[in-house]
């Protein structure tokens, strides 16, 4: 209930569908549709092989032609193992003029598959629509793992001995759009700063990549991502930062948290920028800037003065205490976890424990 509140507010254009922009909003419901002038959505597959993603649906092996990739910060997902695939219709190239916000041709699709203990949960699969909007829905896997079928629209839950209290969630339908369509842009994982060749060390979670994993370089290289801005062409993407940890705090909150909280106009409304932007006019302290500010929300039971980030104190921060709880009216992302991310949580405290206020506070005007 709370995350439909939430919606409202995360999402105000929802009802109101551009069809002309790339970051368009899935329609919620055919009147709304109707009232946009939008053209009627093409029907769902039933099933996660009628998406495509299978050359072989019998043996479920994935089409060759897709593209698997894996971004260096990943999204914590109480430690459930994920494989992503892209796939790009014939001729179609990524337009990545804006570096934050990659626009990709129509027909793109990608998945995203869970799975635990080795037995898969679900597949998540986003596309792009012949109007331009996007859709997002999820597959549920049978306890065979022979086949997915679509999940219901408020999702659903798999039993699972090593699920957070014995079941897995699927998110419902208007989850993936809290966090994919209030973004910057629509696809979290595949952009310049994921999948850049200078792979930060720290990042936690991150999947060994091999050399023939798809990368930046290899995407231009092939001509599939175009107009990227020269500079970084030349210079691989990589967050500016003091040190090493810090550079890995700010990824860990990039990939987890930048898609509610970025600079954009459909971001949540609190002051707080978590979102790494590469473009040649950003503010390469921003993320910093914006973590010494007040808190808005003081956390129930708070004494005394609440800041975001206090440097040199991790207790004191409010930042660190939304992260370690799992409230639902407190927890940091708010959907999409049951369990804390006791690595990153660990990353983030030494973070805080060693960072100066100088540092965080980026150099003076
Ligand atoms: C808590 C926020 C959140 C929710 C809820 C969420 N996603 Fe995502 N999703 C992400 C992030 C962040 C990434 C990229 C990082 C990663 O894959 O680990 C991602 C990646 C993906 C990808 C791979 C392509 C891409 O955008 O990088 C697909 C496909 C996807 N999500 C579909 C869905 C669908 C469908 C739902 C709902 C059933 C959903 N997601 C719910 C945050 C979310
Ligand atoms: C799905 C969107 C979403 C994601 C993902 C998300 N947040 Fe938030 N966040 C919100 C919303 C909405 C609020 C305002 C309501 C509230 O305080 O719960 C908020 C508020 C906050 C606040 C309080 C700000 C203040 O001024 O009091 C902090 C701190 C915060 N988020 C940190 C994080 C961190 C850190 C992450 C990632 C680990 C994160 N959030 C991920 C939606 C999100």
């Amino acid at each position: 209930m709370r995350t439909l509140t939430k919606l409202a507010w995360l999402l105000p254009g929802l009802f109101a569908i551009d069809s002309a922009s790339a970051r368009v909003l899935m329609p919620l419901d055919e009147p709304a549709l109707a009232r946009a002038g939008a053209a009627a959505e093409p029907p769902l597959p039933e099933l996660l092989s009628e998406t495509g993603l299978y050359a072989d649906a019998s043996v479920l092996q994935i089409d060759p032609a897709h593209f698997e990739f894996s971004p260096q910060y990943p999204l914590w997902s109480d430690g459930v193992h994920k494989q992503r695939w892209i796939s790009l219709p014939a001729g179609g190239v990524i337009d990545a003029s804006d570096p934050d916000a990659w626009v990709f041709p129509i027909g793109t699709r990608l998945w995203k598959q869970f799975s635990l203990a080795g037995r898969r949960l679900e597949t998540r699969y986003s596309e792009r629509l012949p109007d331009g909007r996007w859709r997002f829905v999820a597959y549920v896997w049978n306890a065979e793992g022979t086949a997915a079928r679509l999940a219901p629209e408020f999702g659903s839950r798999i039993a699972h001995a090593q699920a957070p209290g014995g079941s897995y969630v699927v998110p419902s339908r208007y989850d993936c759009l809290a966090c994919h369509a209030g973004a910057l842009a629509p696809v979290l994982g595949f952009s310049a700063l994921q999948l850049s060749s200078d792979r930060d060390p720290l990042a936690p979670h991150a999947d060994a990549v091999d050399a023939a994993a798809l990368d930046l370089p290899a995407l231009l290289a092939r001509g599939l991502v175009v107009n990227l801005p020269n500079d970084l062409q030349t210079q691989p993407p990589r967050i500016e930062s003091d040190d090493p940890l810090q550079r890995a705090a700010l990824g860990y909150l990039h990939g987890n948290c930048g898609h509610c909280h970025h600079q954009g106009e459909d971001a949540v409304p609190v002051k707080l920028e978590l979102a790494h932007s590469l473009s040649a006019d950003r503010d390469p302290k921003a993320a910093l800037r914006s973590l010494v500010e007040q808190a808005r929300y003081r956390p129930r039971g708070w004494v005394g003065e609440a800041r975001l980030l206090v440097p040199g104190d991790a207790d004191a921060s409010v930042m660190l205490h939304r992260m370690r709880s799992r409230e639902p009216n407190s927890q940091m992302p708010p959907l999409g976890t049951q369990r804390i991310d006791a690595e990153a949580l660990a990353l983030i405290e030494r973070w805080i424990a060693q960072a100066t206020p100088t540092a965080t506070q980026g150099a003076p005007e």
